[in-house]
């Protein structure tokens, strides 16, 4: 079984593609839109648990209204063409980050759509609107604070109270149309994922270079942080003796 089920995308080179064709940007992002539901498709078809996609960040706020608005449009475009498909496919559909700036009308939507498929077992598809990793960062933090009292928080704690603690880690983080950063997207989730950055612009990505990204990072080995046991050379029990040792130090500090 694939070790890769909670796959992220930064969906980038939208206005880069338009303009390369003397367009405007927003064409680009109508183009690009109408790419997704075929990698929603791909991601369900391969047994994928969880769909992350990153269609508008906090930063983004700070681009021409007019650019602005036709993100929004899109996304209820999408929206109101995709319901049918998304509900017959099982699929369970959120949005992650601060709606606040959208129209009432593209609200409900969300909301609605969330409502219907909120018990559907099928793919996670969350699209990440409005979101910024340090925002979610500083969120759940504040959370923890009116919830966790009377002890230190650990990893555990923080991971329960993120936006969507659900979707668990990213194991695969993908970067289209050829920058390589992570632009605050999923901070904390991302932690040991695998990156996977490729040159082709959003609105050229398709099923086919999904499919070939997912083979091909299957192949990799995840090695968080540990190395294999060699023979006669018992790395558990060194590991075990190292803890021991430091948390002896760390108690005696
Ligand atoms: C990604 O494409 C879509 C959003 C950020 C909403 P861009 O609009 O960032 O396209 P480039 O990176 O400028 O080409
Ligand atoms: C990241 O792309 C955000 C989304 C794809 C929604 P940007 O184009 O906004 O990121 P930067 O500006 O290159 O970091
Ligand atoms: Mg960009």
């Amino acid at each position: 079984m694939s070790s890769i089920k909670h796959v992220a995308i930064i969906m980038d080179g939208n206005g880069r593609w338009a303009e390369g064709r003397s367009r405007q940007r927003v064409w680009g992002h109508v183009r690009g839109s109408s790419i997704v539901s075929d990698i929603v498709e791909e991601a369900d078809d391969r047994g994928i648990e969880a769909l992350t996609l990153y269609a508008f960040s906090t930063e983004n706020w700070s681009r021409p209204l007019q650019e602005i608005n036709t993100l929004f449009s899109l996304l209820k475009k999408f929206l109101l063409k995709e319901k049918k498909r998304i509900i017959d496919n099982n699929i369970r559909f959120k949005v992650m980050g601060k709606l606040d700036g959208l129209p009432e009308e593209t609200k409900k939507i969300i909301k609605d759509l969330e409502n219907e498929t909120k018990d559907l077992n099928g793919l996670k598809l969350t699209f990440a609107f409005g979101y910024g990793g340090r925002s979610e960062i500083i969120d759940t933090v504040n959370r923890l604070r009116e919830e966790v009292k009377d002890r230190d928080v650990t990893e555990e704690d923080f991971s329960k109270y993120l936006y969507q603690p659900e979707l668990g880690d990213v194991d695969l983080l993908i970067r289209t149309g050829g920058d390589q950063r992570i632009s605050n997207f999923l901070l904390w989730q991302v932690a040991y994922a695998e990156l996977y950055f490729t040159e082709t612009p959003w609105p050229d990505f398709s099923r086919k270079e999904f499919g070939e990204i997912i083979e091909k990072v299957t192949t990799r080995e995840r090695r968080f942080g540990y190395v294999k046991e060699c023979e006669g050379f018992k790395i558990s029990s060194l590991w075990a003796k190292k803890n021991k040792d430091s948390s002896h130090s760390k108690v005696n500090q």
